[in-house]
């Protein structure tokens, strides 16, 4: 399978010398490089290479436009003489960005740094050979030192690292409007999937119509994958991913005849609708929950809203002790017009001070493990616990599990059921997408 050599190399040869990591203007570092890894010495320019650097994203708007806000600015004030051009293209979870940086690749017009997924995703780029290893990018932020050997395994292949994380995402966490759950007498987290809907028979009765609420179809797909993992436990959840677990168990099966029981919960949405959308029906008290990654967690802020008071949050019922993983993770592309711009880019975002203000803006927590925990509100210091403690799976929606390819065909079968509610289909569709993609 393509995801073969992603998460399985450790990065045994990684000599932790922490060198100046913090995209100081005065660096000129060189690193080693991985062992197996192409000869690596990074040199930087005080100041910056100088020129443009373009970096595609999809952050472009509200509240994850402000990370990225966050990273501009202090890219400026650390190299001054670099000029960031944003390439941001608008839809959450890169639902039109992607398609436009394939072409964009494929016509050798590449960005100076994209923004990618750890794990299967970038493994895609690697065998399409449209991005460069940055292991002594790596190695001068800090290498094993400074990030978790658990994030860095899932982006080395074969021996070298082809992208630099800037953060790390939970995405089994459900968020919920504290006043509406508190009107209809929900006083805990439910402890399972079967609970969460007696809950939710609660909140309708209380007047809330649509308990939970989803938006477009890769919402959808993170709510489905949500599902396996409560309903099939991280160990067949993963084997999902390298052929263990048959996609059309009885497992499976049950997971599609619950997640087709919780969309009879939800708003109805349209296939273009963005995260937002469905976050802010909780924000609002128009729904009183919503299964998102942990950016909610800067909508809440943008909103004006306090953890506790205005919302809560609890893992996905049936998931607690799991973290389900994904990581952004920005990358050098063949061909890029400005490499050494890029390395400054990536300088910046990997390190400590350009991941502290970028996760307090994004909701995420730092890849790095060096940033002080407390320097963090209280969602993000639990996340930072999970991280360490719970046990970490690989996100489908978000690149981290499964190839671009495969991503796509789950997509358009969940799209499909959303329409159909017909859960036997999916569960052969997703049987025949797996047999394609797994080989
Ligand atoms: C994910 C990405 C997150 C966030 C989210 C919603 O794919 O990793 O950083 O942007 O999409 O757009």
């Amino acid at each position: 399978m393509r995801n073969r050599a992603v998460a399985t190399l450790a990065m045994a040869g990684v000599v932790s010398v922490a060198l100046a990591a913090c995209g100081s203007t005065s660096d000129n570092t060189t690193g080693a490089a991985p062992s197996g890894g192409a000869s690596t010495s990074l040199q930087t320019k005080a100041g910056g290479a100088g020129g443009d650097v373009g970096v595609f994203t999809w952050w472009a708007a509200g509240s994850e436009k402000k990370g990225l806000d966050a990273l501009e600015a202090l890219f400026k004030e650390k190299y001054p003489n670099d000029k960031f051009v944003n390439l941001a293209v608008a839809g959450g979870a890169g639902s039109n960005a992607k398609a436009k940086l394939a072409s964009d690749l494929q016509n050798n017009q590449p960005p100076d740094s994209f923004q990618g997924h750890a794990g299967a995703e970038l493994a895609d780029y690697i065998d399409a050979g449209q991005i460069e290893p940055v292991n002594d990018v790596i190695q001068a932020l800090g290498g094993q030192s400074a990030f978790p050997k658990n994030l860095l395994d899932r982006l080395t292949v074969d021996g070298n690292i082809y992208s630099v994380p800037s953060n790390i995402h939970r995405a089994n966490v459900v968020w919920a409007n504290t006043a509406v759950l508190k009107k209809a007498g929900v006083n805990q987290p439910p402890k399972d999937i079967k609970s969460w809907i007696a809950d939710m028979d609660k909140i309708k009765a209380s007047g809330v119509s649509t308990p939970l609420s989803v938006s477009g179809t890769w919402t959808q797909v993170q709510l489905f994958e949500n599902v396996l993992i409560a309903d099939l436990g991280a160990e067949k959840y993963n084997g999902l991913f390298d052929g263990k677990t048959a996609w059309d168990s009885a497992e499976v099966k049950a997971a599609a005849a619950d997640y087709k029981k919780l969309l009879s919960y939800t708003n109805t949405a349209s296939d273009g609708d963005d995260w937002p959308v469905a976050t802010d029906m909780v924000i609002d008290g128009k729904a009183a929950y919503n299964v998102m990654g942990d950016w909610a967690v800067a909508e809440f802020a943008d909103k004006g809203k306090k953890q506790d008071q205005d919302w809560t949050w609890f893992p996905t019922p049936g998931t607690d002790g799991v973290f389900d993983f994904l990581a952004d993770s920005f990358t050098l592309p063949k061909g890029a017009k400005n490499p050494g711009g890029t390395k400054d880019w990536l300088m910046l975002i990997g390190s400590a001070e350009g991941q502290k203000a970028f996760n307090l803006a994004k909701g995420s927590i730092p890849a790095r493990t060096d940033v002080p925990k407390t320097d963090f509100p209280p969602y993000q210091q639990a996340a930072m616990d999970a991280f360490k403690s719970n046990t970490i799976v690989s996100s489908i929606a978000h690149g981290a599990a499964v190839s671009l390819a495969w991503n796509a065909d789950i997509s358009t079968a969940i799209s499909k059921f959303y329409s159909s509610k017909d859960d036997a289909t999916l569960v052969s569709d997703l049987a025949a997408a797996a047999k394609k993609n797994l080989g």
